[in-house]
């Protein structure tokens, strides 16, 4: 391993990952282990160098005072607490300085966190992990599945099975970048299954979110069930599990890390060894590791799409006009915000059609159409978002371009909702 690694073992407080990332911005690797974690298992961790108990306030979770082993004290590292050291100011997670002196100077880190050094060691670690066995992969081209595929294609080549599953609900243009992508320009091993009117067949007449969802979890699954079924000799199955998925922040039992089952939505039955080469990676680090890998820029900062696609864009029950009006009218939202320098700058914006008609005129004569709603938010952790100002000729703009090129469409609507009490898709 080429990183030198400073644990943090969480006794209840909330700013865990705040402190890990604080130490990897120094340029030392970090992660988070529960505080009950044994002195065995801590020294086997690779390269440690150090320890921080980082405590809530006086290590009192609910009352009980929480302890860690002693073996932990006697582990041969330096070890500080941050609520009860006095070598320290007692703030390290926001005394820069006292952090320094700790991982440099009594740890003796080196700065030895980098992307290039992360992927070296994933890559080493994969394939001793996977010897000579195979992997599949359900590749959704979000960043997470997309970096997770070309490092697997970097580790074991044609020994990743990519299973890209169109069900219809895609946006406009996304199955044939994927299939670019990874097939073309990174030779993956990609089956492409286009499944598209048997996931529009079974939504059909539905008009429940919720029922909506589950058709479309539990077909995704069987789809790639039967992929995976048809293949012979699959071990592995590797899934975009990110940090903040299994970091569970501001803990009341004093666990830190807890187990995300089924974090990709796959089912917990599959016989499949898991590999999760970016559970220990914040968002911006993944996307730096897919920068790294070569991945282009749309990928790695792709805005978040929903796993029910647009079928939550399309509100009520799905129609193939409806959801042909959705596509269009999100590619032409994304072509215009791209033109005013938009991209990039907004977290998520997209357009939907909610199921009801509006009268207008077209040609001189009455329309009965759908209106297009645009929907764009910042946020920070999806958990709030504010609508973003946009420029009224861009709103323009767009308005002109939808009415006049998006079929059925005859009027176009700004959704000013901050969230609560909107939720960022409608449905
Ligand atoms: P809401 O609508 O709950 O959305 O404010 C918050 C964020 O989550 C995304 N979203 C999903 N992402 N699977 C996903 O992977 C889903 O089923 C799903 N539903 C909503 C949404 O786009 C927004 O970024």
């Amino acid at each position: 391993m080429k990183q030198d690694l400073i644990a943090i073992l969480d006794l209840g407080s909330e700013n865990n990952s705040a402190l890990a990332r604080q130490i990897r911005a120094l340029g030392v690797y970090s992660e988070i282990h529960p505080h009950d974690i044994s002195a065995a298992e801590l020294a086997a961790l690779p390269n440690l160098k150090g320890v921080i108990l980082n405590g809530g306030p006086n290590n009192i979770v609910d009352g009980v005072k929480i302890d860690v082993s002693v073996g932990i004290y006697t582990c041969g590292l330096p070890v500080v607490s941050i609520d009860h050291d006095t070598d320290l100011c007692g703030k390290i997670s926001s005394c820069d300085s006292c952090l320094r002196d700790f991982i440099f100077d009594r740890c003796g880190c080196d700065t030895n966190w980098n992307m290039e050094n992360f992927i070296a060691d994933q890559v080493e670690l994969m394939r001793a992990q996977i010897g000579d066995g195979r992997v599949i992969l359900a590749l959704s081209g979000g960043v997470d599945s997309s970096v997770v595929a070309a490092l697997l294609v970097k580790a074991i080549g044609d020994r990743l099975v990519c299973v890209h599953v169109n069900h219809g609900l895609l946006r406009k243009g996304e199955p044939e970048h994927v299939v670019e992508v990874f097939r073309n320009r990174m030779h993956a091993n990609l089956i492409y299954a286009d499944v598209s009117d048997r996931f529009l067949a079974l939504l059909d007449g539905v008009s429940d979110p919720e029922a909506k969802r589950k058709i479309i979890g539990a077909e995704f699954i069987k789809v790639f069930d039967e992929e995976a079924n048809r293949l012979k000799g699959i071990e592995f199955l590797a899934q975009g599990t990110i940090y903040p998925d299994i970091v569970e922040s501001g803990t009341k039992t004093g666990k830190a890390v807890k187990a995300h089952h089924n974090v990709g939505g796959l089912p917990e039955d599959m016989k499949f060894k898991l590999i999760e080469p970016l559970k220990f990676l914040f968002k911006d680090e993944v996307r730096a590791v897919g920068k790294a890998l070569g991945l282009p820029d749309d990928m790695v900062y792709r805005q978040p799409f929903p796993g029910p696609g647009l079928a939550v864009r399309c509100t009520g029950a799905i129609t193939r006009d409806r959801l042909e009006a959705v596509r269009e009218s999100d590619a032409i939202l994304r072509e215009e915000f791209a033109a005013a320098g938009l991209e990039g700058k907004v977290w998520q914006y997209f357009t939907l059609i909610p199921d009801v008609k509006s009268v207008g005129v077209r040609n001189n004569a009455r329309c009965f159409e759908y209106p297009v709603i645009i929907r764009a938010v910042n946020t920070i952790d999806a958990m709030t978002a504010e609508i973003e100002h946009i420029d009224w000729g861009v709103l323009d703009r767009i308005t002109r371009r939808i009415i006049s090129e998006v079929k059925g469409v005859n009027r176009v609507c700004y959704d000013l909702t901050p969230k609560p009490t909107g939720t960022i898709e409608w449905e």
